[in-house]
């Protein structure tokens, strides 16, 4: 199938052109490469140079008609979503609901979107897909409402929809520098030797899931779980206290952390139920935490030695 993937030279959008081309899709890309960089994408794959919000968009739809939009080009700070919340406004919910508009106008069978557990905001673990929104973030906001115009254009034109609201996605490629992923910026920090900085006092927990497995989830989408949201996380909690030490153990790093006060919009703990995953798509993590972080340590330690 032709599959749009917008968002595709970035981080997870990279390692799902990956596996899509590994399936015998003919993924095509729709980057500005803000965040995306061109070394993540594989070579044949057609890419768009192009802002999201630009009127020339939907002369790509004329012209590609894909089968299936992959939402995943998005302003992915909350940090930066707090500082400019109309900026993040016009990317995240205005991108989306010009998609949408395209996607019904040409033909799109099925419209796949990136979300996030930013969405929930503080709420009691395991978080299941049920459970209350109140994001605390911008960020979260405009993620919560792009999730209504989706189910919005499905009630009112049957555009059929699956939204997925990731945990804490890790994985080679992830970018460690802005606001990275605290997984890649850990791994360069302890690599050079440097001191990483944990932002409040790092009993904080994290669901973290591994980016093959979050492309996976998006593939298992292309023909089940229709109309549905559903949570791709580990169902389990990791502290960030915990996540250092695994890192420095593996490292062998003699680094202490520095700790600095806690950040606005961050939530204090995280864990996806993710039992409907199950059910909707037979999707379970395959990487386990220790697997998963020996992968990307193996990644930057390579691309430090490409970097010299
Ligand atoms: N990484 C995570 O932990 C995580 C967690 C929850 C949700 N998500 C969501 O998953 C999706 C992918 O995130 P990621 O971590 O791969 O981030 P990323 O920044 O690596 O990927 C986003 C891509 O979108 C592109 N982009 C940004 N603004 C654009 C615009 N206006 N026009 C065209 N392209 C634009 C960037 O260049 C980048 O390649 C995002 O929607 C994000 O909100 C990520």
């Amino acid at each position: 199938m032709k599959i749009l993937v917008t968002g595709g030279a970035g981080f997870i959008g990279s390692h799902l052109v990956d596996l899509l081309l590994a399936q015998g899709h003919t993924p095509i890309i729709l980057d500005n490469f803000s965040n995306g960089r061109k070394e993540n994408v594989p070579s044949g794959v057609k890419i768009y140079k192009i802002n999201l919000l630009s009127e020339k968009v939907e002369r790509i739809f004329e012209k590609e008609k894909p089968d299936i939009v992959m939402h995943l080009a998005a302003q992915v700070s909350v940090a930066k979503s707090l500082e400019n919340p109309a900026e993040d406004t016009a990317v995240n919910v205005l991108g989306t609901v010009k998609l949408l508009q395209y996607s019904m106008k040409f033909g799109v069978k099925k419209f796949i979107f990136s979300s996030s557990s930013a969405v929930y905001g503080y709420t009691s673990e395991p978080i299941y897909e049920g459970s209350s929104t109140n994001p605390i973030s911008f960020y979260g906001t405009s993620k919560l409402a792009s999730e209504n115009y989706i189910k919005l254009f499905n009630t009112l034109y049957d555009l059929p929809y699956t939204i997925f609201r990731y945990a804490n996605v890790y994985g080679p490629r992830q970018r460690s520098d802005g606001e990275g992923g605290v997984i890649s910026i850990f791994i360069e920090q302890l690599l050079r030797n440097e001191a990483p900085v944990i932002f409040g006092d790092g009993n904080q927990t994290r669901d973290f899931v591994y980016v093959d497995d979050v492309a996976r989830a998006n593939l298992l989408a292309i023909t089940n779980a229709n109309n549905q949201t559903i949570n791709i996380g580990s169902h389990t909690q990791t502290s960030v206290n915990l996540l250092y030490i695994l890192l420095s153990n593996q490292l062998q790093s003699p680094q202490k952390p520095n700790y600095k006060a806690k950040r606005e919009g961050d939530i204090l703990h995280s864990q996806l139920s993710n039992l409907k995953a199950l059910d909707c798509l037979k999707w379970q993590p395959q990487y386990d935490l220790k697997t998963g972080l020996d992968y990307t340590i193996e990644y930057f330690k390579k691309k430090m030695k490409n970097d010299l």
